[in-house]
């Protein structure tokens, strides 16, 4: 048996790395797909529901799928410092691959804007953290700037590695399960994320080196084809950060799920172009129906996600009943970051802790009055 040693050494010849780029790896990826047992039972629905749970990445999130590449591909060009605009989840990983790289690290966030858990992870690694009176859209447009006159190097998801990172998501899955599934949902923010996936999906099933746009062949990944089909692409945002269903920015975002609070992605047309390509499309939930949906995952199959994450199953279960999903589909759905990164929104919702003397009477009270019926 091989020890895993992350992404790029298991996918090496499936992305842009040499044999002598410094491989800047937390052991990222291989994060499991968990069948959701209780999920089609309660929606009443004859189909297999998987959640592939990117909250159990080093840093809790997706992003270190994207973040091992850029930073070690910003290593190889010898850069001595990254820059990225976040909500959180960016800057959080940014911060943990530049301080394993020894650069330095400069994140852009939204004044109170990002959940507490991220905030500390940035904090923690040493990364110079700005936070700045606007939102993240200001945020993103101020890293682009900020590039062209500064030796910082934006890990965004506009930097292509990070891109080609995180289409590995695509190939786990089809390893899991097989082939593809018949259905991907995720939540869409600034959009990287469904662009990474729908490569990684594109690439599993192509095998023809002349067409393949990206890499004209050079890859070698043709040789093997890893999947038959490509899934239905699913992509779902925040009724108050829904530019891509609005079809123009949204000036001032607002949703519970700060992860996903953005008005103008940066790869739209990429998104777009997975949505039409793979016969998907978009949907949005309000953010009652995100808090549901966190909830449920977290109470009935044990799963504890952050809210932004929760939407690719609010959206789903919105689908199922509507009857836009057929009976029998395999469907998966990217948990894309812990819940313990926003422990204040988990708190707000739960039922409050009892406090009670510290006698066996009164615990044994509590007992009785929480028991399910036998
Ligand atoms: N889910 C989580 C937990 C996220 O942190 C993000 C994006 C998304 C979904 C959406 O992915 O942007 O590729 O469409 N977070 C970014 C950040 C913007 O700064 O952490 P996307």
């Amino acid at each position: 048996m091989h020890p895993y040693n992350g992404l790029i050494e298991k996918y090496r010849e499936r992305l842009p790395v040499a044999d002598d780029t410094p491989v800047v790896s937390l052991n990222e990826g291989a994060t499991p797909l968990i069948e959701l047992r209780n999920l089609p039972r309660l929606a009443g629905k004859n189909v297999r529901i998987f959640g592939k749970f990117e909250g159990l990445n080093p840093t809790g999130s997706f992003k270190d799928r994207g973040m091992t590449m850029a930073v070690s591909k910003a290593l190889e060009a010898g850069a001595r410092a990254i820059i990225c605009a976040s909500t959180g989840n960016t800057s959080a990983a940014a911060a943990a691959y530049a301080a394993r790289a020894g650069i330095a690290c400069f994140v852009l966030i939204p004044e109170g804007k990002i959940a507490l858990g991220k905030l500390s992870q940035a904090m923690m690694h040493g990364s110079v953290v700005i936070q700045i009176r606007g939102n993240f859209d200001d945020g993103m447009r101020l890293v682009q700037e900020v590039a062209k006159t500064m030796p910082v190097n934006i890990v965004n998801s506009i930097n292509p590695y990070r891109i080609q990172g995180q289409k590995t998501i695509a190939f786990e899955v089809i390893e899991a399960l097989g082939d593809a599934p018949d259905y991907h949902a995720l939540p869409v923010g600034n959009a990287g994320n469904i662009t990474a996936h729908w490569i990684g999906y594109s690439e599993a099933v192509c095998t023809d080196t002349r067409a393949c746009a990206l890499c004209q062949g050079r890859c070698g990944y043709h040789k093997t084809k890893l999947a038959t089909r490509r899934p239905v692409m699913l992509g779902y945002q925040a009724s108050g950060a829904a530019p891509i269903l609005r079809g123009r920015p949204v000036e001032n975002p607002e949703t519970v799920a700060t992860a996903i609070r953005i008005g103008n992605p940066v790869s739209w047309q990429q998104a777009l172009a997975a949505q039409q390509e793979s016969g998907g499309w978009f949907g949005e939930c309000t953010d009652g129906e995100i808090l549901r949906a966190q909830k449920m995952l977290a109470q009935t199959e044990g799963i504890f996600c952050e809210p932004a994450s929760a939407i690719s199953i609010a959206g789903l279960l919105k689908d199922l009943e509507l009857g836009k999903i057929g009976e029998g589909s395999t469907i998966v759905c990217t948990l894309t970051g812990h819940g313990l990164k926003d422990p204040d929104t988990a708190i707000a919702q739960s039922v409050k802790p009892l406090t009670v003397e510290a006698e066996l009477d009164a615990i044994e009270d509590v007992i009785r009055g929480h028991l399910p019926p036998s």
